[in-house]
Protein backbone atom coordinates (compact mmCIF):
# COMPACT_ATOMS: atom_id res chain seq x y z
CA UNK A 1 0.00 0.00 0.00
CA UNK A 2 1.06 3.32 -1.03
CA UNK A 3 2.21 5.16 2.14
CA UNK A 4 0.28 8.32 3.18
CA UNK A 5 1.73 11.63 3.07
CA UNK A 6 1.36 14.67 5.72
CA UNK A 7 -1.98 15.73 4.13
CA UNK A 8 -3.33 12.14 3.40
CA UNK A 9 -2.71 11.09 7.65
CA UNK A 10 -3.73 14.78 8.43
CA UNK A 11 -6.95 13.96 6.73
CA UNK A 12 -7.09 10.54 8.06
CA UNK A 13 -6.71 11.68 11.59
CA UNK A 14 -9.26 14.46 11.01
CA UNK A 15 -12.30 11.68 9.58
CA UNK A 16 -11.19 9.42 12.66
CA UNK A 17 -11.58 12.59 15.51
CA UNK A 18 -14.88 12.93 14.13
CA UNK A 19 -16.52 10.13 13.74
CA UNK A 20 -16.04 9.82 17.23
CA UNK A 21 -18.44 12.73 17.24
CA UNK A 22 -20.50 11.81 14.35
CA UNK A 23 -23.25 9.64 15.49
CA UNK A 24 -25.18 12.43 17.46
CA UNK A 25 -27.50 10.70 20.52
CA UNK A 26 -30.80 11.00 22.05
CA UNK A 27 -31.18 10.27 25.81
CA UNK A 28 -33.95 10.01 27.70
CA UNK A 29 -34.39 12.59 30.11
CA UNK A 30 -35.80 10.46 33.02
CA UNK A 31 -37.54 8.34 30.87
CA UNK A 32 -40.23 9.65 28.48
CA UNK A 33 -41.44 11.93 30.71
CA UNK A 34 -43.08 14.16 28.60
CA UNK A 35 -45.70 11.46 28.51
CA UNK A 36 -45.54 8.93 31.72
CA UNK A 37 -44.76 10.00 35.10
CA UNK A 38 -40.92 10.60 35.48
CA UNK A 39 -38.75 7.50 36.63
CA UNK A 40 -41.21 4.82 36.29
CA UNK A 41 -40.76 1.80 34.71
CA UNK A 42 -43.26 2.46 31.91
CA UNK A 43 -41.66 5.64 30.92
CA UNK A 44 -38.15 4.20 30.72
CA UNK A 45 -40.21 1.45 28.39
CA UNK A 46 -41.68 4.09 25.96
CA UNK A 47 -38.56 5.63 25.69
CA UNK A 48 -36.78 2.42 24.61
CA UNK A 49 -39.83 1.74 22.13
CA UNK A 50 -39.24 5.64 20.92
CA UNK A 51 -36.07 4.71 20.01
CA UNK A 52 -34.16 6.81 22.43
CA UNK A 53 -30.15 5.78 22.31
CA UNK A 54 -29.89 6.07 26.22
CA UNK A 55 -32.18 6.12 29.14
CA UNK A 56 -31.71 7.82 31.98
CA UNK A 57 -31.92 7.02 36.17
CA UNK A 58 -31.09 9.71 39.02
CA UNK A 59 -30.25 7.49 41.88
CA UNK A 60 -30.79 7.79 45.48
CA UNK A 61 -30.48 5.30 48.43
CA UNK A 62 -32.81 3.75 51.14
CA UNK A 63 -32.46 3.45 54.80
CA UNK A 64 -31.26 -0.21 53.38
CA UNK A 65 -28.57 0.92 51.24
CA UNK A 66 -31.02 -0.39 48.27
CA UNK A 67 -30.15 1.98 45.03
CA UNK A 68 -33.67 3.85 43.38
CA UNK A 69 -34.40 5.68 39.97
CA UNK A 70 -35.50 9.02 41.97
CA UNK A 71 -34.30 12.19 41.05
CA UNK A 72 -34.86 13.72 44.27
CA UNK A 73 -33.64 12.95 47.39
CA UNK A 74 -37.30 13.38 48.73
CA UNK A 75 -40.32 11.43 48.09
CA UNK A 76 -42.51 14.39 48.36
CA UNK A 77 -42.59 15.63 44.71
CA UNK A 78 -43.29 12.31 42.94
CA UNK A 79 -44.80 9.98 45.23
CA UNK A 80 -48.14 9.91 47.60
CA UNK A 81 -45.58 9.49 50.83
CA UNK A 82 -47.81 12.14 52.24
CA UNK A 83 -50.63 10.13 52.53
CA UNK A 84 -49.29 6.85 53.29
CA UNK A 85 -46.66 7.67 55.76
CA UNK A 86 -47.64 10.90 57.49
CA UNK A 87 -45.09 11.46 60.42
CA UNK A 88 -42.33 10.72 58.79
CA UNK A 89 -41.40 13.88 57.81
CA UNK A 90 -37.79 15.68 59.24
CA UNK A 91 -38.11 18.53 60.72
CA UNK A 92 -37.74 20.75 57.92
CA UNK A 93 -41.14 19.28 56.63
CA UNK A 94 -39.38 16.53 53.41
CA UNK A 95 -39.85 13.05 53.14
CA UNK A 96 -36.30 11.82 52.81
CA UNK A 97 -35.81 8.78 50.85
CA UNK A 98 -33.00 7.73 53.06
CA UNK A 99 -35.37 7.31 55.67
CA UNK A 100 -37.45 4.58 54.15
CA UNK A 101 -36.82 1.47 53.71
CA UNK A 102 -36.92 -0.01 50.27
CA UNK A 103 -39.97 -2.27 51.16
CA UNK A 104 -42.11 1.15 52.55
CA UNK A 105 -40.87 2.82 49.07
CA UNK A 106 -42.71 -0.01 47.51
CA UNK A 107 -45.96 0.32 48.90
CA UNK A 108 -46.18 3.88 47.38
CA UNK A 109 -47.74 5.36 44.53
CA UNK A 110 -45.25 7.07 41.86
CA UNK A 111 -47.18 10.27 40.02
CA UNK A 112 -46.50 13.04 37.74
CA UNK A 113 -44.43 15.68 39.51
CA UNK A 114 -46.22 18.31 41.38
CA UNK A 115 -46.03 20.89 43.90
CA UNK A 116 -48.05 22.64 46.79
CA UNK A 117 -50.00 25.95 45.99
CA UNK A 118 -52.09 27.51 48.93
CA UNK A 119 -51.97 23.41 50.31
CA UNK A 120 -53.31 21.95 47.35
CA UNK A 121 -51.16 19.34 45.08
CA UNK A 122 -50.41 21.34 40.95
CA UNK A 123 -48.42 19.43 38.95
CA UNK A 124 -45.54 20.72 37.60
CA UNK A 125 -46.22 19.99 33.92
CA UNK A 126 -49.96 20.88 33.29
CA UNK A 127 -50.37 19.19 29.83
CA UNK A 128 -48.52 16.10 31.00
CA UNK A 129 -50.06 12.66 32.75
CA UNK A 130 -52.89 13.57 34.99
CA UNK A 131 -51.35 13.37 38.75
CA UNK A 132 -53.73 11.72 39.97
CA UNK A 133 -54.66 9.02 37.24
CA UNK A 134 -52.57 5.43 37.36
CA UNK A 135 -50.76 2.93 39.26
CA UNK A 136 -46.55 3.44 39.04
CA UNK A 137 -44.13 2.52 41.27
CA UNK A 138 -40.28 3.91 42.35
CA UNK A 139 -38.33 0.98 40.46
CA UNK A 140 -34.84 -0.11 41.73
CA UNK A 141 -31.28 0.41 39.61
CA UNK A 142 -31.50 -3.01 39.02
CA UNK A 143 -35.05 -3.72 37.98
CA UNK A 144 -34.15 -0.75 35.64
CA UNK A 145 -31.16 -2.07 33.91
CA UNK A 146 -32.76 -5.72 33.72
CA UNK A 147 -36.02 -4.28 31.51
CA UNK A 148 -33.18 -2.48 29.32
CA UNK A 149 -30.88 -5.22 29.15
CA UNK A 150 -33.93 -7.67 28.78
CA UNK A 151 -35.35 -5.16 25.68
CA UNK A 152 -31.79 -5.41 24.13
CA UNK A 153 -32.50 -9.31 23.84
CA UNK A 154 -36.01 -9.24 22.34
CA UNK A 155 -35.46 -6.63 20.46
CA UNK A 156 -32.01 -7.32 19.29
CA UNK A 157 -30.96 -3.61 20.01
CA UNK A 158 -27.84 -1.83 22.41
CA UNK A 159 -29.98 0.94 24.15
CA UNK A 160 -27.73 2.28 26.73
CA UNK A 161 -27.95 2.99 30.83
CA UNK A 162 -27.27 6.60 31.79
CA UNK A 163 -27.34 6.83 35.79
CA UNK A 164 -26.55 9.84 37.69
CA UNK A 165 -25.58 9.91 41.34
CA UNK A 166 -27.63 12.04 43.31
CA UNK A 167 -26.10 14.27 45.92
CA UNK A 168 -23.51 11.96 47.13
CA UNK A 169 -22.18 14.43 49.35
CA UNK A 170 -25.94 14.62 51.22
CA UNK A 171 -25.38 10.43 51.16
CA UNK A 172 -21.77 10.88 52.75
CA UNK A 173 -23.47 13.25 55.45
CA UNK A 174 -25.66 10.05 56.03
CA UNK A 175 -22.68 7.94 56.48
CA UNK A 176 -23.77 5.98 52.62
CA UNK A 177 -20.94 5.39 49.83
CA UNK A 178 -23.39 6.04 47.02
CA UNK A 179 -21.09 6.01 44.09
CA UNK A 180 -19.34 2.45 45.44
CA UNK A 181 -22.45 0.84 45.62
CA UNK A 182 -23.64 2.55 41.56
CA UNK A 183 -20.17 1.46 40.22
CA UNK A 184 -20.62 -2.26 41.96
CA UNK A 185 -24.05 -3.09 40.37
CA UNK A 186 -22.50 -1.17 36.63
CA UNK A 187 -19.80 -3.97 37.53
CA UNK A 188 -22.65 -6.72 38.34
CA UNK A 189 -24.59 -5.99 35.18
CA UNK A 190 -21.33 -5.82 32.97
CA UNK A 191 -20.83 -2.36 32.28
CA UNK A 192 -17.41 -2.67 33.12
CA UNK A 193 -15.14 -0.14 30.28
CA UNK A 194 -15.65 2.52 27.96
CA UNK A 195 -16.75 0.43 25.68
CA UNK A 196 -19.85 -0.45 27.47
CA UNK A 197 -23.10 1.86 26.61
CA UNK A 198 -23.19 3.32 30.17
CA UNK A 199 -22.51 7.22 30.99
CA UNK A 200 -21.74 8.06 34.35
CA UNK A 201 -22.75 11.42 35.50
CA UNK A 202 -22.39 13.52 38.88
CA UNK A 203 -23.15 17.36 39.33
CA UNK A 204 -19.90 17.06 41.88
CA UNK A 205 -16.47 17.25 40.42
CA UNK A 206 -14.95 15.88 43.97
CA UNK A 207 -17.15 12.98 43.65
CA UNK A 208 -16.43 12.51 39.90
CA UNK A 209 -12.36 12.34 40.73
CA UNK A 210 -12.90 10.24 43.46
CA UNK A 211 -14.56 7.79 41.47
CA UNK A 212 -11.86 8.38 38.69
CA UNK A 213 -9.18 7.56 41.22
CA UNK A 214 -10.30 5.75 43.43
CA UNK A 215 -13.60 3.75 43.28
CA UNK A 216 -13.21 2.38 39.67
CA UNK A 217 -9.56 1.00 40.05
CA UNK A 218 -11.06 -0.68 43.72
CA UNK A 219 -13.83 -1.96 41.76
CA UNK A 220 -12.63 -2.88 38.84
CA UNK A 221 -14.39 -1.06 35.74
CA UNK A 222 -13.35 1.88 33.91
CA UNK A 223 -16.38 3.33 31.99
CA UNK A 224 -17.26 6.93 30.56
CA UNK A 225 -17.73 9.91 32.83
CA UNK A 226 -19.88 12.66 32.69
CA UNK A 227 -19.52 16.13 35.04
CA UNK A 228 -22.40 17.61 35.01
CA UNK A 229 -22.60 21.74 34.68
CA UNK A 230 -25.46 23.45 36.49
CA UNK A 231 -24.27 27.18 35.92
CA UNK A 232 -20.40 28.77 35.06
CA UNK A 233 -20.02 29.74 38.82
CA UNK A 234 -20.53 26.34 40.44
CA UNK A 235 -16.75 25.39 39.37
CA UNK A 236 -15.57 28.67 37.85
CA UNK A 237 -12.16 27.03 36.93
CA UNK A 238 -14.00 25.11 34.15
CA UNK A 239 -14.32 27.89 32.23
CA UNK A 240 -11.12 29.36 32.01
CA UNK A 241 -9.31 28.75 28.93
CA UNK A 242 -7.46 25.49 29.72
CA UNK A 243 -10.61 24.43 32.47
CA UNK A 244 -11.95 21.86 29.58
CA UNK A 245 -8.27 19.78 29.37
CA UNK A 246 -8.09 20.16 32.86
CA UNK A 247 -11.33 17.81 33.29
CA UNK A 248 -10.64 15.88 30.82
CA UNK A 249 -8.29 13.86 33.32
CA UNK A 250 -11.10 13.17 35.33
CA UNK A 251 -14.49 13.05 32.53
CA UNK A 252 -14.75 11.44 29.18
CA UNK A 253 -17.52 14.31 28.65
CA UNK A 254 -19.58 17.15 29.90
CA UNK A 255 -23.49 17.55 30.98
CA UNK A 256 -24.01 21.35 30.72
CA UNK A 257 -27.85 23.12 30.80
CA UNK A 258 -28.61 23.85 27.18
CA UNK A 259 -27.99 27.43 28.79
CA UNK A 260 -24.04 27.63 28.82
CA UNK A 261 -24.06 26.22 24.78
CA UNK A 262 -26.62 28.80 23.45
CA UNK A 263 -26.65 32.13 25.88
CA UNK A 264 -30.65 32.80 26.89
CA UNK A 265 -30.70 36.00 25.80
CA UNK A 266 -30.13 35.25 22.25
CA UNK A 267 -32.85 36.13 19.84
CA UNK A 268 -34.00 34.59 16.26
CA UNK A 269 -31.88 36.75 14.58
CA UNK A 270 -29.00 36.61 16.60
CA UNK A 271 -28.02 33.45 18.26
CA UNK A 272 -25.06 33.55 20.61
CA UNK A 273 -23.11 29.94 20.47
CA UNK A 274 -20.90 30.35 23.35
CA UNK A 275 -17.38 28.37 23.11
CA UNK A 276 -18.13 26.03 25.68
CA UNK A 277 -18.59 22.86 22.58
CA UNK A 278 -15.72 24.25 20.74
CA UNK A 279 -13.16 24.02 23.86
CA UNK A 280 -14.67 20.79 25.46
CA UNK A 281 -14.26 19.14 21.47
CA UNK A 282 -10.90 20.81 21.92
CA UNK A 283 -9.90 18.83 25.24
CA UNK A 284 -11.17 15.52 23.85
CA UNK A 285 -14.85 15.68 25.74
CA UNK A 286 -18.51 15.12 24.89
CA UNK A 287 -21.09 17.21 25.43
CA UNK A 288 -24.53 16.60 25.93
CA UNK A 289 -26.47 19.23 27.10
CA UNK A 290 -30.04 18.99 29.33
CA UNK A 291 -32.94 19.31 29.42
CA UNK A 292 -34.89 20.06 25.76
CA UNK A 293 -38.75 20.20 26.57
CA UNK A 294 -41.63 20.85 24.05
CA UNK A 295 -44.10 21.90 27.08
CA UNK A 296 -45.90 25.16 26.45
CA UNK A 297 -44.17 28.20 27.77
CA UNK A 298 -40.98 25.93 28.04
CA UNK A 299 -39.18 27.13 24.77
CA UNK A 300 -36.25 29.68 24.85
CA UNK A 301 -37.23 32.80 22.93
CA UNK A 302 -34.13 32.32 20.09
CA UNK A 303 -35.95 28.85 18.91
CA UNK A 304 -39.11 29.26 16.74
CA UNK A 305 -40.37 25.74 18.05
CA UNK A 306 -38.83 22.84 19.70
CA UNK A 307 -37.46 21.02 16.39
CA UNK A 308 -36.40 24.62 15.87
CA UNK A 309 -34.08 24.17 19.20
CA UNK A 310 -33.25 20.90 18.24
CA UNK A 311 -31.57 21.80 15.32
CA UNK A 312 -29.90 24.95 16.67
CA UNK A 313 -28.43 22.55 19.43
CA UNK A 314 -27.24 19.54 17.35
CA UNK A 315 -26.26 21.15 14.18
CA UNK A 316 -25.22 24.75 15.06
CA UNK A 317 -23.74 24.37 18.41
CA UNK A 318 -22.71 20.70 17.19
CA UNK A 319 -23.48 18.91 20.45
CA UNK A 320 -23.14 15.13 20.63
CA UNK A 321 -26.25 14.64 22.22
CA UNK A 322 -28.93 15.75 24.35
CA UNK A 323 -31.37 15.08 27.22
CA UNK A 324 -34.93 15.16 26.35
CA UNK A 325 -38.14 14.25 27.68
CA UNK A 326 -39.70 14.47 24.74
CA UNK A 327 -37.15 11.22 22.82
CA UNK A 328 -39.91 10.79 19.59
CA UNK A 329 -39.41 14.18 18.79
CA UNK A 330 -35.77 14.34 18.91
CA UNK A 331 -35.20 10.45 16.88
CA UNK A 332 -37.64 11.49 14.50
CA UNK A 333 -36.02 15.35 14.09
CA UNK A 334 -32.52 12.95 13.74
CA UNK A 335 -34.03 10.70 11.21
CA UNK A 336 -35.47 13.68 9.08
CA UNK A 337 -31.88 14.61 8.47
O1 LIG B 1 -28.48 14.63 34.39
C1 LIG B 1 -28.79 15.50 33.36
C2 LIG B 1 -29.95 16.24 33.81
O2 LIG B 1 -30.88 15.27 34.19
C3 LIG B 1 -29.56 17.09 34.96
O3 LIG B 1 -30.64 17.64 35.54
O4 LIG B 1 -31.83 17.86 37.63
O5 LIG B 1 -32.86 16.62 35.73
O6 LIG B 1 -31.01 15.62 37.04
P1 LIG B 1 -31.62 16.87 36.53
CA1 LIG C 1 -30.28 13.70 35.91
Amino acid sequence: MRALNTVGIFLVAAMMASASFAQKIVIAHRGASGYLPEHTLEAKAMAYAQGADYIEQDLVMTSDDELIVLHDITLDRTTDVDEKFPGRAREDGRFYAIDFTLAEIRTLNAVEGFRLVDGEKEQGFANRFPMSKGSFSVPTFQEEIEMIQGLNVSTGKDIGIYPEIKQPAFHRQEGKDISTRVVQVLKEYGYTSKDSKVFLQTFDYDELALIKKEIFPVVGIDVNLIMLLGNSTDYPWMFEPNGMSKLAYSADGIGPSYNLVVDRSSSQNQLQITDLVARAHGAGLEVHPYTFRADPGAMPGYAKDFEDLLNIHFFQADVDGLFTDFPDRAVQFLQSR
